[in-house]
């Protein structure tokens, strides 16, 4: 499979598939010769979009976390990135450990094939390995694509964030607490 999708053979410790789906798609970690597949499927996809410092910043930070999925003819398709942030917990000084789904997107013409799932699959476990007390992510209020699949992981709606999408879309807080 590797020789079938020609790996670059420099990167391939970083990128041994981690997953395949149906023979079809491969699922492997994000390198530095990706990035521009990365914002490619962005920038058609999402409305956000990001400077590449901010992609290079979460490879560098959080990049064991940062998977792509690769068609047959190596063509970047999806992707999903997280970062993990501190904040103050509610009720003592502390601070907590979250894990921030950034952004995860999938070509559209490569969507209800289960991408997005294997994504959420695969990076979850390595997210958690950051001592995070829960996974946390904001996502527009009529996206339901998204919604359904954040919920058939068990995000719950835990707030509305209003206004916060530069067009002025209010945005579901969903939450997920560590098991
Ligand atoms: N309508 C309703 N539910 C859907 C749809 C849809 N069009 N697409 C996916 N789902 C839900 C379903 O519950 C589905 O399970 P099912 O197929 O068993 O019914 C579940 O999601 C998993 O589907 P996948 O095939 O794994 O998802 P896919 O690979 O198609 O990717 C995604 C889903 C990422 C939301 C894709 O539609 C996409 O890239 N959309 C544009 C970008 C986007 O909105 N990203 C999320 C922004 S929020 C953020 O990044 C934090
Ligand atoms: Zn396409």
């Amino acid at each position: 499979m590797n020789k079938k999708i020609g790996i670059d053979k420099n990167v391939v410790n970083n990128s041994q598939p981690l997953a395949h789906l149906n023979n079809l798609y491969s699922i492997r970690r994000c390198t530095v010769h990706d990035l521009e597949g990365v914002i490619a499927v962005n920038e058609r996809e999402l409305p956000e979009d990001y400077p590449y410092f901010f992609y290079k910043n979460i490879l560098d930070n959080f990049g064991d976390a940062f998977l792509v999925a690769v068609s047959p003819s190596n063509e970047i398709i999806g992707y999903i990135m997280w970062r993990v942030e501190k904040t103050p917990s509610l009720n003592s000084l502390r601070l907590i450990h979250k894990g921030h789904l950034v952004s995860i997107a999938v070509d559209s013409h490569h969507r209800r094939k289960g991408i997005a799932t294997a994504l959420l699959t695969y990076s979850m476990p390595i997210i958690k390995k950051y001592n995070i007390c829960e996974y946390v992510l904001e996502v527009r209020v009529s996206n339901q694509p998204a919604i359904n699949l954040y919920k058939k992981f068990n995000f719950q709606v835990h707030s509305i964030k209003k206004c916060y999408y530069r067009d002025g879309e209010n945005a579901y807080y969903m939450i997920k607490k560590v098991s």
